[in-house]
């Protein structure tokens, strides 16, 4: 299986600190936010992994993982984003290296607390479709700001992205896994309301199919680019307690 990592995007939610530095390139606790999406992955033993990133400060990448080796990558490729035109997009950048295999994405700003190799695990055993992990989350205002899955009778139905009225008390976290059809939808999307080709639209694709799993998160999950008060949360939460545990 291999691995995509996505950190472009404007990081516009935690601006002024994002018009210095890419935001995944900001520290969480003891290292750049971007450190911890690799500790995943490579506690996952995904070892081959392409990083898509964007905008001005893309070549401080290479100067924090070089060739990746001192992280335990195997190989590690650069995609290069040229505008933000939505996390799919960013992941069909990456069609030619995945190369039929199965692939693991991660966005880059999300932080879990426990392995997500059990989630790896069931991919690799059955390695069609797609696999989503979701994450409980209890309040309404929070969920506004996520892909909120619609179950019925324990399948999920459809995903609804950034909802009003959130249909269930899911969070669809940014780990997703997939067979290489993905690269086969991801030019059949058009453009959102917000001018960006969604992961949702790709997910609800093989919600359609009838070829999506998931798997529901233990421990915290955070998306460090949510917000200024998100950003923080996550940094005192792994001060505190670590990431990428067991
Ligand atoms: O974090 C989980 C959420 O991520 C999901 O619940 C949502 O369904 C999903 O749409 C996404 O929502 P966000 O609004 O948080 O996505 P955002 O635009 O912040 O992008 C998240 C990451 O994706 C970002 O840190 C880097 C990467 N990205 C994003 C865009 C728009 C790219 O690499 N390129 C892009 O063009």
């Amino acid at each position: 299986m291999k691995g995509v990592i996505l950190a472009g995007g404007t990081g516009s939610r935690l601006h002024p600190l994002t018009r210095i530095t890419n935001k995944h390139l900001l520290p969480i606790y003891d290292r750049p936010m971007v450190n911890y999406c690799i500790e995943a992955l490579v506690n996952a033993e995904i070892t081959e992994i392409m990083l898509v990133t964007g905008g001005t400060h893309a070549g401080e990448f290479l100067r924090l993982l070089g060739n990746g080796h001192e992280f335990g990558i195997d190989r590690l490729s650069y995609g290069y984003q040229e505008r933000p035109g939505g996390i799919a997009e960013a992941l069909g950048l990456a069609a030619r290296f995945v190369d039929g295999d199965p692939v693991l994405v991660m966005l880059a700003d999300n932080v879990v607390e426990r392995s997500i190799r059990p989630m790896v695990d069931a991919f690799r055993a059955e390695p069609a479709g797609a696999r989503i992990l979701l994450t409980r989350v209890e309040e309404d205002e929070h969920l506004r700001h996520l892909g909120v899955p619609v179950f019925d009778e324990g399948r999920i139905t459809a995903i609804e992205e950034k909802p009003e009225a959130p249909p269930s008390k899911f969070g669809v976290t940014g780990i997703y896994c997939y067979d290489s059809d993905v690269f086969d939808v991801i030019p059949t999307l058009a453009p959102s309301g917000r001018g960006e080709l969604e992961i949702t639209d790709v997910n609800n694709h093989y919600i359609g199919e009838g070829a999506m799993a998931y798997d529901i998160l233990e421990g915290f999950w955070g998306d460090a680019g949510e917000s200024i008060d998100a950003y923080y949360a996550v940094n005192d939460f792994v001060r505190a307690h670590g990431a990428n545990k067991g």
